[in-house]
């Protein structure tokens, strides 16, 4: 059968790679700490359960509007508008299956072939891999360690052409837990507007940030006509397969996504919906205990890497991802994150899945597997001191 070729322009993701052959060792009868994925160990709060069970027993389960039942858009602009303090109404927000699916069809909506889109550098793979599957070019910014993680305008402008459409950003940035900077975002911004560029604004994990507050770029002057945020469940409030993410944008943007929904999947499932509101709710403050939770795992886990010769890490501002520098010599990332899954049993990323930048540091998530934080730091300590010795 003859396959399109978008999808030969389609790229996988290390995580999933990763993932497939930690399971393959643990059928094996093998022990295996999974810091791969980017997944809670806790579940949604019991209310969120409860409230499924009921929406399914009510006979919640048929088919709803394609953007989502009218009282979770309104609750989701409401709650963009106490989280990050944006104004919002419901015709702003389109509810999706999952935030990878509201970034799809945003892209999928602003995206020609042959245009230019600004990615950054190391980041999540789906940017540049969806940007190249539309037939664009991805064009890579850096967020270079040199720069605290920081992206930088100036560097930013001199890639620019007048192919460039838009520019994604990630803040908190999946691998390097980087919060974009207030003179970085309003850099940003003054190039968007000068150029009339869009803005996607992957903010999947605004809600875990380890300092105070957090700044969107939607909120800045003449950014929200321009900048779609991307969002969703699955993070903030461990509800991953539950797969319930959202766009918030211009009302132009949501319509066209409301036409790429009609045509694809139709709308999100109505009882999961349902217990979503649930989840925004919050009455148990569980996404508050969660990131209570990360925040002491994040030092437990940073500091423990700082410990051991040969890794380096910073303390990331958000998110649940340790970047962490591998300087030993004679050995590279990659083959530190062989011996790990392999040999020790500790299922990490090579950085190399989130960008050539990341040749030389390893990605591990500190979002599961709480119990196991200090057995994990051991057997990563055994592993860098093994071939130190030279065995
Ligand atoms: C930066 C970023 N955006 C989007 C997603 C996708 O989220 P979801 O599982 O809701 O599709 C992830 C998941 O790892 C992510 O790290």
């Amino acid at each position: 059968m003859r396959i399109a070729a978008r999808i030969g322009a389609l790229g996988g993701e290390a995580a999933m790679q990763v993932f497939a052959r930690a399971q393959a060792l643990e059928r094996a009868g093998r022990s295996v700490i999974h810091m791969e994925l980017g997944e809670p160990d806790f579940h949604p709060a019991l209310e969120v359960v409860a409230a499924a069970h009921a929406a399914l027993s009510l006979g919640r389960d048929r088919y709803c509007p394609p953007c989502g039942l009218p009282e979770l858009r309104a609750a989701l602009a409401a709650h963009l508008g106490r989280s990050r303090g944006l104004n919002l109404k419901a015709e702003n927000l389109a509810v999706t299956s999952g935030c990878k699916l509201a970034l799809f069809l945003a892209m999928l909506a602003l995206i020609e072939p042959g245009d230019e889109v600004l990615c950054p550098e190391p980041s999540f793979p789906a940017y540049s891999s969806i940007t190249r599957g539309l037939g664009a070019a991805p064009v890579f910014y850096r967020l270079g360690e040199e720069r605290g993680f920081q992206p930088d305008a100036a560097e930013i402008a001199r890639l620019a052409t007048a192919r460039t459409r838009g520019l994604i950003l990630c803040s908190p940035n999946n691998p390097t837990g980087t919060i974009y900077g207030r003179d970085a975002l309003a850099a940003i911004a003054q190039l968007a507007r000068e150029r009339d560029w869009w803005v996607i604004a992957d903010e999947v994990y605004a809600r875990i940030v380890y300092g105070p507050g957090y700044e969107s770029m939607a909120g800045l002057g003449g950014m929200p006509e321009r900048t779609v945020i991307i969002d969703g469940f699955s993070k903030s409030y461990a509800m991953t397969g539950w797969r319930l993410g959202f766009a918030a944008g211009p009302r132009e943007l949501i319509e066209a996504m409301e036409m790429l929904i009609v045509n694809s999947f139709t709308c999100a499932p109505e009882f999961i919906q349902v217990a979503a509101l649930e989840a925004l709710r919050d009455p148990s403050q569980h996404a508050a205990v969660m990131v209570a939770e990360y925040a002491r795992r994040r030092e437990l886990f940073v500091q423990g890497i700082n410990r051991i010769p040969g890794l380096r890490c910073a303390l990331p501002e958000g998110a649940f991802y340790a970047w962490v520098k591998v300087e030993a010599p004679g050995r590279t990332a990659e083959q530190v994150q062989q011996s790990l899954l392999e040999d020790a049993g500790v299922a990490a990323i090579h950085g190399r899945g989130f960008g050539p930048s990341g040749e030389a540091y390893l990605r591990f998530s500190f979002a599961g597997g709480a119990a196991r934080l200090e057995e994990a730091l051991t057997r990563i300590r055994g592993t860098m001191e093994n071939r130190a010795g030279g065995d």
